[in-house]
């Protein structure tokens, strides 16, 4: 049996109940998933490709699984796309992704091999290309498209991954991740009249102060209005005031040369404050919206419960735009259709703890205006139950947003708990927060800022309180969300 029917053999068999996986999130049908991959439109669908392997709950050779959607929310599983069955791509088919060309649904992926050079074997790794008919693809015979040859000679052949493929009218461009040999994390560019044949073209961005980590993986390069942005997840940061240590996922700000192909950043942000997001991929749709979608869990941390069968989901699929130069991320509005048993509550007073009639569940949109001045702290727990719950506490004095997971049944000694400043509009807060079985997404003041988080509570746990010290006044409305 080949490596591709063995996986999907194999998937058939050790599918994950529909009862222990998220409502309407993408997750693995069984074993683990990393990034999203191959977010693209093709023929009128909408295409999610993700880093893949079904053996276990643990990364090992990547895959390409894939998933499909009209609407962002309701996914049909597709049979896994690409497998690492090439000598070019024997250690893995790592990120990449995907466009509508005439000629079908071409991906574009890393294929990592060993090599050895004067006696030292290490993984190399090129970019290949796949097409398909949204179903199956073949990998081209011409493959690896791109090497590591074609780059200028200071630059990594083993750090050399992620392509992210678009169009121009003078024809494609990608995006390839990559750092110099001293170290240095830098972002490629690389252009194709044909999609074929590839020429190097420019070192599209680079870290400018040397504290952005040590690789910036899956880059991404869009224009979103009126600005262009330039998302990159760096590797091994250490934390200052706007990105935590480890991996990360930033977005730059700055000026694009279009002539000289340079992209002068100016300003670099953190993308969510959350414990569990990384590796994001944007796509556009054929209305024009660009959506973006990440990998909702963490390198450093990437935990499951041992009775869970799976490891790692996705984001919700989130709308972006560009609001006093900074990215606003809401999720997308195909959600709403699957809103239902609406309750909701004006003006609401908190004081002692209190549960409201009707708002509770685990796979909900809730949307919370918090009001007043009269109060310190304001501490809502969610997914609880006698033993088990999630808190979002929001401090007035010190001006910080903080979810801690501290007593969501996770049993390891795991990084539980972040923060993040906020600020509110007229002693307002807006909280918009989704909750998915095993996911907590909270979106501030209408996608200014995301917190992302993985909770680990049995699901039966739905509980929700609010509490603070002091009076506050709340607007709540709770949809479930059943897809
Ligand atoms: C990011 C990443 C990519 C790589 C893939 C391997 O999470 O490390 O750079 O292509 O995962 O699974």
């Amino acid at each position: 049996m080949d490596k591709l029917e063995k996986a999907n053999e194999y998937i058939r068999s050790n599918r994950v109940a529909k009862e222990e996986v998220p409502v309407f999130h993408v997750s693995p049908l069984c074993g683990w998933i990393n990034d999203p991959n191959g977010f693209s439109v093709y023929r009128n669908k909408i295409h999610l490709f993700y880093q893949h392997h079904p053996y276990s709950e643990v990364w090992g050779p990547m895959h390409w699984g894939h998933c499909v959607t009209e609407d962002f929310i309701k996914w049909e599983d597709m049979p896994v796309a690409l497998a690492p069955d090439q000598d070019y791509d024997a250690e893995g088919c790592f990120s990449g992704s995907g466009i509508e060309v005439p000629e079908g649904h071409l991906l574009v992926y890393t294929g990592v091999r060993e090599e050895e050079h004067n006696g030292v074997k290490s993984n190399y790794q090129n970019q290949c290309l796949a097409i398909g008919n949204g179903v199956t693809y073949t990998k081209n015979e011409h493959n690896p498209v791109i090497t590591g040859d074609m780059l200028p000679e200071n630059f990594s052949r083993i750090d050399f991954r992620d392509p992210k493929i678009w169009k121009e009218a003078d024809g494609y461009y990608m995006v390839i991740g990559n750092k110099t040999i001293d170290g240095v994390p830098q972002v490629v560019l690389f252009h194709s009249d044909n999609m074929h044949e590839w020429h190097y073209v420019s070192v599209l961005a680079k870290d400018k102060e040397g504290n952005l980590g040590i690789m910036w993986e899956c880059p991404d390069f869009f224009f979103l209005d009126g600005e262009y942005v330039l998302i990159a997840s760096p590797q091994d940061i250490c934390a200052n005031e706007e990105l935590h240590n480890g991996n990360n996922a930033v977005y730059f700000l700055g000026k694009y040369d279009r002539n000289q192909h340079v992209f002068d950043y100016q300003h670099v942000y953190s993308l969510d404050d959350g414990l569990d997001f990384y590796a994001p991929q944007t796509m556009e749709t054929e209305d024009g919206r660009r959506i973006m979608i990440g990998w909702m869990q963490s390198w450093d941390n990437p935990m499951y419960p041992d009775s869970q069968r799976f490891s790692g989901m996705m984001t919700i699929p989130r709308e972006l735009s560009m609001k006093g130069g900074r990215i606003c991320q809401l999720p997308v509005h195909e959600l709403e259709n699957y809103r239902s048993n609406v309750t909701r509550y004006n003006n609401v007073c908190i004081h002692e703890e209190t549960e409201l009639k009707g708002i509770s569940g685990r796979s909900i949109d809730l949307q919370i205006a918090l009001k007043g001045n009269e109060y310190g702290k304001f501490r809502m727990k969610l997914a609880a139950d006698e033993r088990h719950y999630s808190e979002v506490i929001y401090d007035r004095d010190e001006k910080t947003l903080t979810f801690d997971r501290t007593h969501s049944g996770f049993k390891k000694d795991a990084i539980s708990t972040r923060s993040m400043y906020v600020s509110e509009k007229k002693d307002v807060i807006n909280l918009r927060i989704l909750v998915d079985r095993f996911s907590v997404e909270i979106f501030v003041n209408d996608g200014e800022q995301v917190m992302t988080s993985l909770i680990y509570t049995p699901v039966d746990a739905s509980g929700i309180s609010f509490a603070s010290n002091g009076k506050t006044y709340l607007d709540v409305t709770k949809y479930d969300i059943e897809a």
